[in-house]
């Protein structure tokens, strides 16, 4: 049976036993100490394709724990499953979907059945289908009400229909085309809405309503107030479709909301909302930088694509990250994983990962619903450096926790401003560098005396200055962000996310979770406008629902 239908339980596997093993084998071990030994151990502990260079040197590994790592991946049988994704089969269970993000990266002479359909001319056919609305908005073709060209697109969407796109049209603004400024309106909130609305102009304004399941309350409500706000600029229901489009799989929701039929893309039940800015989702990707450059996108994540499917997994990007975390995770009791880029371009990462991965993995029973033996996805969080260092940066160095961190950072700046880039570049480095060596006791007490400190004073200080290093982290390093490097990135972390999720036994792209938050929000939202008088399931909801009504009443 497959993967998907019977997970195998990678604890039992001979593999996993090692590695626990091995775990006990390697607490004394120390990277300072691997590093002094092994002049060759960058070499043997880095690797780079599609236009990522990938140092996974200080960890805490050996060739031996890599080769353990690897051992477990094959005995879990991942490069099957990594097959089966690509083939299109039920790998989201619990949903009976295949999950074909992969699919929107395809060529076209491709052939890909889903349901006895070769779905690869429909998905070029909503290619060309951007090609022209993108060329049309470019050209000043498409015209508003009052017939002038569009200047500002907004997304409305939120979670896969807002991350995704939001992170790269804003990480390739070096690319960005012919003046038409993207926006994006995701929360329900008012002042969002409010801040947004307030600098644009419904004449030259087109919205884009995001949402695969045209469901999702929030961008609905903002769908809704965005209408009324064109209405209320001097926009017309006869024009509304100069200024409304959507991207959907569920059509005739979109036509009652009344956009035009052939102002609708399409989406499919096959690709998932956080795997989604390939689709037509990363339509305001594609208005911000052009559809070549979007092309460009595709063809990155398809090059990492083929890296995934093929690299024997010892060379493989997104097999040893994922092993990574396995390894950190499951054997060395890691609770979260940070994102740390070192550029101001890709200052949206962590965001579009922390849905990725969390959405994916954060789940606890397996594929076959039965419980999960051991911690699955961690905690990600993280920001952009050197902000970082200058906030959350102290508990990574001397916290109690052991926090594996991902660094990015492009080699080349697109706006060198005298020495800032060296000065960024260098301070990733020796974050790393320092979350690996540490300071021991003796280093400690040998800066103190340097500077004239009396014995009491140096053992009174020197506790606090000890930072206990080995603390392990990857460095991704590109040459600068460019649409093929960051299509490679992101697919690399998406390869990442599924490998793990093979290793777990759970599904990475269903999400029932956020199921139960949403039908909440329901019955809270009738109690707070007095639509149900019942009292809430308990004591607190009821008490602050009291809270909010006595300072509504009247
Ligand atoms: O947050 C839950 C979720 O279902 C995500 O998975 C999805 O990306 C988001 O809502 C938006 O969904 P939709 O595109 O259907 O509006």
């Amino acid at each position: 049976m497959a993967y998907y239908q019977q997970p195998l339980d990678a604890t039992t596997l001979p593999a996993w036993q090692a590695l626990q093993q091995h775990r006990q084998a390697m607490q004394s071990f120390s990277m300072r100490e691997a590093f002094s030994q092994d002049a060759e151990r960058f070499k043997e502990f880095s690797l780079s394709t599609s236009g990522l260079f990938l140092d996974y040197s200080k960890n805490l590994i050996t060739t031996e724990t890599r080769d353990l790592l690897v051992r477990l991946a094959r005995e879990a049988e991942l490069q099957p499953a990594i097959e089966a994704l690509f083939r299109g089969e039920l790998v989201n269970a619990s949903e009976g979907r295949p999950a074909l993000h992969t699919a929107l990266r395809r060529p076209v002479a491709d052939r890909l059945n889903v349901g006895g359909v070769n779905i690869m001319p429909e998905v070029h056919r909503v290619l060309g289908q951007m090609t022209d609305l993108v060329g049309r908005i470019h050209d000043g073709l498409w015209r508003g009400y009052s017939e002038k060209p569009i200047t500002d697109v907004v997304n409305i969407g939120i979670g896969g229909s807002f991350l995704g796109p939001q992170l790269v049209s804003e990480a390739l603004l070096p690319f960005a085309q012919r003046g038409v400024r993207c926006h994006y309106l995701a929360n329900i909130d008012g002042s969002e809405f409010h801040e947004l609305s307030a600098g644009l102009r419904a004449e030259t304004t087109l919205f884009i309503v995001s949402s695969k399941s045209f469901s999702t309350l929030e961008t609905l409500k903002n769908a809704q107030a965005a209408r009324a706000w064109y209405l209320a600029q001097g926009g017309t229901e006869v024009d509304l479709h100069k200024h409304f489009i959507a991207v959907s799989s569920n059509r005739p929701a979109a036509v009652a909301f009344g956009i035009r039929e052939e102002n609708i893309f399409p989406m499919w039940d096959w690709v998932g909302g956080r795997y989604s800015l390939w689709s037509a989702i990363g339509l305001p990707i594609a208005l911000a930088i052009g559809m070549s450059n979007f092309k460009e996108l595709l063809s990155g994540a398809y090059s990492m694509d083929q890296h995934f499917l093929t690299a024997p997994f010892e060379r493989n990007l997104p097999v040893l990250l994922a092993l990574l975390g396995v390894w950190y995770g499951n054997f060395w009791g890691a609770q979260s994983h940070a994102i740390l880029p070192y550029d101001h371009y890709l200052r949206n990462i962590t965001k579009h990962l922390q849905q990725l991965d969390m959405e994916s993995n954060g789940k606890s029973v397996r594929q076959d619903g039965s419980p999960v033996k051991g911690d699955t996805g961690p905690v990600i969080w993280g920001g952009v450096g050197c902000n970082g260092q200058h906030a959350y940066h102290q508990l990574l160095h001397q916290g109690t926790q052991l926090i594996p961190a991902d660094f990015i950072v492009p080699v080349v700046s697109y706006n060198p401003v005298t020495d800032h880039h060296q000065w960024l570049y260098a301070n990733c480095l020796s974050q790393s560098q320092a979350l690996m060596l540490g300071k021991t006791r003796a280093e400690a007490e040998a800066e103190l005396r340097a500077k004239g400190l009396g014995d009491d004073e140096v053992q009174r200080l020197a506790p606090h200055k000890v930072i206990p290093g080995n603390r392990p982290s990857n460095t991704l390093v590109v040459e600068r962000i460019s649409p093929r490097r960051l299509g490679a990135l992101v697919a690399m972390y998406e390869h990442k996310v599924f490998a793990q999720s093979v290793i777990w036994g759970i599904n990475a792209f269903d999400q029932w979770g956020v199921e139960l938050g949403k039908d909440l929000g329901k019955n809270v939202y009738q109690r707070l406008t007095g639509s149900d008088e019942l009292p809430a399931e308990d004591g607190s909801t009821q008490g602050l629902i009291d809270f909010f009504r006595g300072r509504h009443r009247g």
